[in-house]
């Protein structure tokens, strides 16, 4: 089969590889229809590459038709059409049932002392064979894949194996008060999605942050109050607490991460470090904090007195340094995590089938073949050609 795998910093190209097979009695295989490309994925390209090896698949977010299942599945049958949450989650260990499906006690990869592992996403998160594939091997076909109807277009479905389950975490972590006002630092996939679902669950001022001019553009047609942060830059905070009363947001969501614009030396070191030999950039990835933190210093200066601070930003330095003083200060109340995909499906499902309250079915921006992925990265890294989700068809 074809797949897009990692090469090196920069550099993924469409390869043919050995189809993958049923190994455990459980598992499934799914022909991908489609399958997205993730702010996630560009922490591989660029950064975390000291955790990966060179013809690693990559990608997460992929659903397709049911090929074949093993002999211990009845939940699925052939012809089934599914999408596959990104986390691999069993379904039935202490976390799971908890709705903690991103730290799902059975596949949590005790090398790394890391939570779940996840498709296509390094050796952090158990190097499996991603979802950017003509075909992908699915573990714990009984409880995992989630069944969709056949009909409706797959951009319908697609965003649930990880753009509408993070972006409602956030929300919900968030915990907007009715009519409340909350601030989102980001407008790719997640944040996009993040200000219209707060908007959906009652937020009465929604706060847009970026410095893309197509995202500012893209989320101010949906009725959102952008600020330029390229405009503004340190006044942003100012513009935001002049848009809520004086006091700041009720809460701030970093739907940014750890490549933040704004953060000159962080930038070098990460550089640096995608550089170095990978035992050597591996240890000082995990002894060191190298994140751009640009965006989290924001939401911390930005959230009001005893706000939230909700984190869906993926992160990977094990010693950033925070201002723990404005921190403490302020009361603040920080929520963050891997999305538990599953956890969320209920309250999601609904709103991508009776009718399209989110704007799923015209959220994608681009639609290519699977051939195509390496300008596809590179288009969607420079954030070139208004590029904001770009859906692969294999
Ligand atoms: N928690 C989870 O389960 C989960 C799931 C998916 C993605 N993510 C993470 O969410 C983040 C966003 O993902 P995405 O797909 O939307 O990626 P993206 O890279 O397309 O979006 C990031 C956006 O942030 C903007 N930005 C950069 N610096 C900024 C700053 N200082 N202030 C405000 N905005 C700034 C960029 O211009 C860009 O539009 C990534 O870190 C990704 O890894 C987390
Ligand atoms: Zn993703
Ligand atoms: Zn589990």
């Amino acid at each position: 089969m074809k797949a897009v795998t990692w090469q090196g910093r920069r550099t993924v190209e469409v390869r043919s590889v050995p189809d993958p097979r049923i190994e455990e009695p459980t598992d499934i295989l799914v022909e991908i229809t489609t399958t997205g490309l993730c702010g996630s994925d560009l922490h591989l390209y660029e950064v975390l590459g000291a955790f990966l090896d060179e013809g690693d698949i990559l990608g997460h977010e992929a659903m397709g038709i049911v090929r074949e299942t093993g002999p211990g599945v009845h939940a699925l049958t052939p012809g089934d059409r599914v999408i596959v949450p990104f986390n691999i989650s069993c379904g039935t260990c202490f976390m799971c049932v908890r709705g903690l499906q991103s730290q799902c006690e059975t596949t949590q990869v005790h090398a790394y002392g890391t939570g779940a592992a996840l498709f296509g996403y390094t050796k952090l998160y158990g190097q499996v064979p991603g979802g950017q594939a003509e075909l992908l091997r699915v573990p714990f076909g009984n409880t995992l894949p989630v069944a969709v109807p056949h009909g409706p277009p797959d951009d319908r479905f697609v965003l649930l194996t990880d753009v509408l389950p993070t972006a409602w975490q956030a929300v919900e972590y968030a915990g907007v008060p009715p009519g409340g006002s909350v601030a989102v630092l980001g407008l790719g996939p997640i944040g996009d999605m993040c200000t219209r679902i707060a908007a959906h669950r009652g937020a009465g001022t929604v706060i847009g942050i970026d410095l893309v001019p197509e995202r500012l553009d893209r989320a101010k047609r949906r009725g959102v109050d952008v600020l330029d942060l390229g405009r503004l830059g340190s006044r942003v905070v100012e513009a935001a607490r002049e848009l809520t009363g004086g006091r700041g947001p009720c809460a701030v969501i970093d739907a940014v991460g750890m490549e933040a614009h704004g953060s000159p030396a962080a930038t070098a070191a990460q550089r640096m470090t995608s550089l170095l030999p990978d035992a050597l950039a591996a240890r000082l990835m995990s002894r060191v904090g190298l994140d751009r933190l640009h965006a989290l210093h924001l939401a911390v200066d930005m959230v009001r007195r005893g706000g939230t601070l909700s984190v869906s930003g993926v992160y990977g330095g094990m010693t950033d340094p925070l201002p723990l003083l404005t921190m403490f200060d302020k009361q603040l109340t920080v929520r963050m995590g891997q999305a538990n995909v599953l956890r969320w499906m209920s309250d999601l499902l609904p709103l991508v089938t009776d009718g399209d309250p989110l704007g799923v079915e015209q959220f994608a921006t681009h639609h290519v073949p699977l051939a195509e992925a390496p300008a596809a990265y590179e288009m969607f890294q420079a954030k070139q050609d208004g590029a904001v989700k770009v859906l692969f068809r294999p």
